[in-house]
């Protein structure tokens, strides 16, 4: 009896470090956007430089926003929970045009004023390819490199684009 009691108490106390370990690695880590594609489409852009210290994002890039990230783009200020997608996409120049080729990356914004507060109310991540896993930048990284370039933005809410009507 006093076993299982011991067993019972075990296993409670492992589930909660189970639980608020998994509650940290969210504190800090920027979830995928599931389902981005189907978002507001925002606006484009072809970077075509043949510059090398384009090559990270040579290429096409598409922004999609979430309907909360809407609500930004409108009003200028983007409320939590507001979520921004940078789809970059490698370019393929063909005889007529140029066309898309692979998915290189996509570069996510979440708002979050208690979580990123040290960078904006913002949250930065870089997820590979198609990967919904693998991670380029983690928070302290993204402070740095990410949020550094936004932050010239900091009386747009930290936003570059504009809603292309
Ligand atoms: C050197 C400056 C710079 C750095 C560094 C940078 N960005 Fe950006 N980012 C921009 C610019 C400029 C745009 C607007 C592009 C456009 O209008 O098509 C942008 C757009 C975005 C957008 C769409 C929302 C917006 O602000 O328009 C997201 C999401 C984004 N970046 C995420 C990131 C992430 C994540 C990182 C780090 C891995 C990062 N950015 C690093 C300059 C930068």
């Amino acid at each position: 009896m006093k076993k299982i009691t011991i067993i019972a108490a075990i296993s409670v106390c492992c589930m909660a470090f189970v639980s608020f370990s998994n509650q940290a690695k969210i504190a800090v880590e920027v979830p995928y956007p599931e389902g981005y594609r189907e978002w507001t489409h925002v606006k484009s852009m072809l970077i075509s430089s043949k510059d090398p210290k384009q090559d990270h994002s040579r290429g096409y890039h598409h922004i999609y926003a979430n309907e909360k990230a809407m609500e930004g783009y409108k009003t200028g200020k983007f409320p939590n929970g507001s979520v921004i997608v940078a789809d970059f996409i490698e370019m393929s120049e063909m005889e007529v045009g140029i066309a898309e080729g692979k998915r290189k990356f996509i570069d996510v914004m979440i708002k979050n004023t208690d979580r990123y507060k040290d960078t904006g109310g913002w949250g930065y991540e870089e997820f590979d390819g198609d990967s919904k896993e693998k991670r380029l930048v983690t928070q302290i990284k993204a402070g740095i490199t990410c949020y550094n370039c936004h932050a010239l933005k900091a009386e747009k809410d930290y936003v570059y684009s504009t809603y292309r009507e």
